[in-house]
């Protein structure tokens, strides 16, 4: 009789652990599939106390303990996890981008990966942010994420930012909204947002043009879409590429001269940016050096480094006479990365005057 009841109830317990395990297989296969690839920064940064919100090592905690100090993502979705670079984002290069880019199509390409967190630098986020946007061959979420305070830190951002990445890679409404960045609770456009603070949450604005949603307990609320083309609608291919052209900025400011545009051209710059005062005016003590470097084969954008507007093509120069591009509204850090990659498709500067108005 015993012996029968105990039988009974380890059935009926095996039951419903079966049941349970089922359970919780149902639901994990109902979460979408995220793949978190860090490169270091801030939000992979410590500090020595909890009040060290400046003065802390960036790039020290791996992808691993990133993702175990936010258990509440294993609820929203199936994550992995993988170490790209440990780096702060002020050495980002080229040659970290085309790995990262690689890396990026590559999993996007698996029919079980559903969406992309890249936790980053927040220093030039906003730059791999528009680069990936020009170079992802997939329409499923991509989102770069960062953090303005150390892990270590009293209210420390990154948990938060990163549980929103994830929730947002994972989101179908967010299929085919090209690059994004979530920091803050919003999201951004890659070609339009720009870190506007150096220390502050809050850092990361798309100022005139707009931020394109919000996410609000881990879910994205979109209000726009972008008008540029992105990812699948871009003409640029990096799969074949193990190098970008060299393309530099040159900032102007009152009283500058020519030496950094000559030493730039010296040095084998392909694509100079002049980040120009106002609507991008060329100083006259700068101007001759540029004209020199466009008679090189050097191609000339025009920007400006105002942050906001649109540089007018014919406005504060002659770009018919001189053969010059202007930026459009990309800021010149991001004119350099699209001009970058016009080059490696011709130094027609029609046609690259056409990417600039197309992306
Ligand atoms: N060194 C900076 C970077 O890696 C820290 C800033 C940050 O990540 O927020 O971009």
């Amino acid at each position: 009789m015993l012996h029968q009841s105990f039988t009974r109830a380890m059935a009926a317990l095996f039951a419903f652990l079966f049941l349970l395990a089922s359970a919780a297989q149902a639901q994990t296969a109902k979460l979408p599939n995220v793949t978190i690839l860090a490169t270091g920064g801030t939000i992979a940064g410590t500090g020595a106390t909890s009040t060290t919100t400046v003065g802390y090592t960036a790039a020290t905690v791996g992808v691993q303990a990133l993702i175990q100090a936010v258990p509440e993502i294993a609820k929203v979705a199936n994550v992995s996890g993988e170490q790209v670079f440990q780096i702060a984002s002020e050495n980002m290069g080229n040659e970290h981008w085309l790995i990262l880019a690689k890396r990026v199509n590559a999993l996007l390409a698996q029919p079980n990966v559903d969406g992309i967190v890249i936790t980053h630098g927040t220093d030039t986020l906003e730059e791999t942010a528009y680069f990936l946007n020009l170079v992802v061959k997939s329409r499923k979420p991509v989102v770069v994420v960062g953090s303005m305070r150390p892990s270590t830190a009293l209210s420390a951002d990154g948990p938060i930012n990163l549980y929103n990445a994830v929730n947002l890679a994972g989101s179908p409404q967010a299929v085919g909204k090209g690059v994004m960045v979530a920091m803050n609770d919003q999201i951004h456009a890659a070609r339009d947002v720009t870190k506007a603070n150096t220390t502050t949450t809050d850092t990361f604005r798309s100022t005139e043009l707009g931020m394109i949603g919000y996410i609000q307990g881990g879910k994205p609320f979109f209000y726009r879409d972008v008008t540029r083309k992105h990812t699948v609608e871009s003409e640029f291919d990096v799969s074949k590429l193990d190098a970008l052209p060299q393309v530099d900025v040159a900032y102007a400011y009152a009283n500058v001269g020519d030496v950094a545009v000559k030493a730039l051209v010296a040095a084998g710059a392909r694509g100079l940016v002049h980040a120009g005062v106002g609507n991008g005016s060329l100083p006259a003590k700068t101007k001759p050096a540029l004209v020199a470097a466009r008679s090189q084969g050097v191609v000339i954008v025009r920007s400006a480094r105002v942050g906001q507007g649109i540089v007018a093509r014919n406005g504060e120069a002659n770009d018919d006479q001189l053969d010059f591009v202007v930026s459009d509204t990309l800021s010149p850090q991001k004119a350099r990365i699209l001009l970058m990659l016009a080059l490696t498709k011709t130094s027609n500067t029609k046609d690259i005057q056409r990417m600039f108005y197309t992306y």
